[in-house]
């Protein structure tokens, strides 16, 4: 088995070598940790998939350093692109242009004709692909339908004996991945809700934004991401509480023979003496924690049941709900 090394932050430059020699680096950012390889090197873009455990026609995100990299593959952007870059990078929008063919490898792309591109915020990356001087693919680094991780010990759960190495540089900020959005056609399209919500892009772009919830049958390439294969799946039943919904829950809680774990405020932790892991308070604070929440009652206190809060459908709050109702299979607690 291969040793997975942990790597410091000042510490980058032997991760970057390493991914030169086409090895994978996990790698922080401020939405959740990749899963790096070269993306111009066809055999460590295929381990990338083999090291998940995921389907080979997911197409990647392409990770760059700076927008220069990226138009080494997508050519000078126009001025719409460049009005997003200005504003949002680095940071958690992941944008998607077309690409001339065969710039990147079937791979990469999936068969598609387009590439998705993200600069993340996190600067120990940033300087990590720079140094390697080549974009890295950078899937989530999770084993597949496993939430993302959102810290080092997340990705050495998962990854440990697979992989060569983690960049571990704390928890990440975000805790949602990245707000995905198609600019290859006329009309940009978001295809998956992020901390950048679509009010944001409208504003920059001073037009309308789509949103896209199509949902993706067996024979056709996933256009919207995460949609073809069941991802956030805890190995308990999720249900979504409604605000109003807790003093009802938490006595249906207390009425089951099967174990029930609770994600919520620390208020609604102080009701209950059922597995407790703190959400905090706010839909900021939720999302930042959802996915270690749901990793926590996977692994470190197994229950069969896991309740968890609604929030409202706007903002962070979109791209919150967005995972918590995939983690759930939509299912909503009723009284
Ligand atoms: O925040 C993030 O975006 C994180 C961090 C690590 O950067 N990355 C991430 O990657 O979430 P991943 O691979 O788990 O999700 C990327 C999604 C996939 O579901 C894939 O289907 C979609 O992006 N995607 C990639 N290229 C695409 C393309 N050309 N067209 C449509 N969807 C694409
Ligand atoms: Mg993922």
């Amino acid at each position: 088995m291969m040793i997975t090394r942990i790597y410091q932050p000042d510490e980058y430059e032997a991760a970057a070598k390493e991914i030169q020699l086409g090895e994978l680096i996990a790698f922080p950012t401020e939405t959740v940790y990749g899963l790096g390889a070269d993306a111009t090197n066809e055999q460590a873009a295929k381990r990338v998939y083999l090291a998940k455990g995921r389907p080979s026609d997911n197409p990647l995100i392409v990770t760059v350093s700076s927008q220069a990299m990226m138009e080494r593959f997508t050519g000078p952007v126009d001025a719409r692109a460049q009005r997003l870059i200005d504003h949002f990078w680095p940071g958690s929008l992941t944008l998607i242009f077309n690409v001339a063919p065969g710039k990147l490898s079937k791979t990469v792309t999936g068969g598609l004709t387009t590439a998705a591109f993200r600069c993340p915020a996190n600067e120990t990356t940033r300087k990590m692909i720079a140094a390697a001087d080549t974009p890295i693919v950078g899937p989530s680094a999770n084993t597949s339908g496993k939430p993302s991780p959102t810290t080092a010990q997340h990705v050495y759960h998962d990854m440990n004996g697979r992989i060569a190495g983690i960049i571990d540089d704390g928890p990440t900020k975000v805790g949602v991945e990245s707000t995905i959005l198609d600019l290859s056609k006329d009309q940009p399209t978001v295809l998956r809700p992020g901390a950048v919500t679509p009010e944001e892009i409208e504003s920059i772009l001073g037009g309308p934004v789509l949103a896209d919830n199509h949902h993706v049958g067996k024979t056709e390439i996933p256009k919207a991401p995460g949609m073809k294969y069941k991802h956030y799946a805890p190995a308990a039943q999720v249900l979504i509480v409604a605000a109003d919904q807790w003093p009802e829950a938490l006595r249906w809680a207390d009425q089951q023979e099967k174990t029930v774990g609770i994600m919520a405020s620390a208020s609604i932790g102080k009701q209950t003496t059922h597995p407790f892991f703190d959400l905090g308070a706010d839909v900021t604070t939720a999302s930042h924690r959802l996915f270690a929440g749901l990793r926590y009652f996977d692994s470190d206190e197994p229950v069969d049941y896991i309740l968890a809060p609604a929030y409202p459908e706007e903002g962070l709050g979109m791209a919150y709900m967005n995972r918590l109702r995939k983690a759930a299979g939509n299912q909503f607690f009723n009284a």
